[in-house]
């Protein structure tokens, strides 16, 4: 089994987005027995994601259920399984290093909550081997880069793959003007740190709640709508593929 996740010091980054889009591009479009762990345990949000999805696919005008319509759907029993827990149960991290012999996933997707210190068990899954590949997500605001490295660094330093990802969360970022110059000379620093970074660069898409064009969606938790991905965020698939080279899965 692998493990992936995103993750980052910083709320609101696109950390649950991703992990529900890699679930469901690895379950659906790759075939893979995929779980994702969710660990934002005061605020668990993968699950109502799924009831969300459900619903909308039993709903006439929704993106879903006019996708439903058209293409075939995986069965239920296929679904990526959705696990709830707390990171900092005790014994956690053992739980998860004693399930990594007999669990029949392929790969684990781990979403944790935004924080950031020394101690988190994060660091702790990857020294026992339970994190194989970590992106951490940023916006293209100084700020977030250099809590993005901060944490890239920490985790770099318990021997987990790490990258940065730029991830254009705010779709005026380009009219703001975006100091990529400045950026990439942060990113060169890093990389002679031995911290590696995504060519791949997320644009701002679409999310179903806001789609007014029933074509428009990517996100679902019960499919992998590749035609729209491919018209409305290609770069997830770029993303998942080099994702997919990374973990060798
Ligand atoms: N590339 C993108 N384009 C458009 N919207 C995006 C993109 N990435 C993320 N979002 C939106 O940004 C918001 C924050 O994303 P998300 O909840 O995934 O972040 P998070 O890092 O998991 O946050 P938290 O720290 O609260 O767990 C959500 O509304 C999500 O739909
Ligand atoms: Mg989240």
């Amino acid at each position: 089994m692998k493990y992936l996740s995103f993750f980052s010091g910083k709320g609101g980054v696109g950390k649950t987005t991703l992990a529900i889009l890699a679930a469901s591009f690895f379950a659906y479009a790759m075939n893979l027995k995929v779980r994702v762990l969710d660990l934002e345990s005061h605020d668990y949000r993968i699950n109502p994601f799924r009831k969300l999805d459900l619903e909308r696919l039993k709903t006439p005008g929704t993106p879903l259920y006019s996708y439903a319509e058209r293409n075939q759907m995986p069965s239920p029993e296929n679904f990526y399984t959705i696990e709830e827990g707390d990171q900092f149960v005790k014994g956690f991290v053992d739980v998860l290093a004693k399930e990594k012999e007999t669990a029949s996933y392929d790969l684990t997707i781990l979403d944790f909550p935004a924080h950031y210190d020394d101690n988190l068990p994060v660091h702790a899954l990857a020294e026992r081997g339970l994190l194989d590949c970590v992106y951490v997500p940023m916006r293209v605001e100084q700020q977030e880069r250099r809590s993005a490295c901060i944490t890239g660094l920490g985790l770099a330093s318990c021997g987990v793959k790490v990258k940065l990802l730029w991830n254009d969360i705010d779709a005026d970022i380009v009219k703001r003007g975006t100091p990529l110059d400045e950026a990439e000379e942060e990113v060169s620093f890093l990389k002679d740190r031995g911290l590696d970074y995504s060519p791949i660069r997320i644009k701002h898409f679409k999310k179903a709640s806001q789609a007014t064009d029933k074509h428009c969606f990517v996100r679902s938790t019960i499919c992998w709508p590749d035609k729209y991905v491919r018209m409305w965020c290609p770069e997830l698939i770029d993303l998942f593929e080099e994702i997919s080279k990374e973990l060798q899965v």
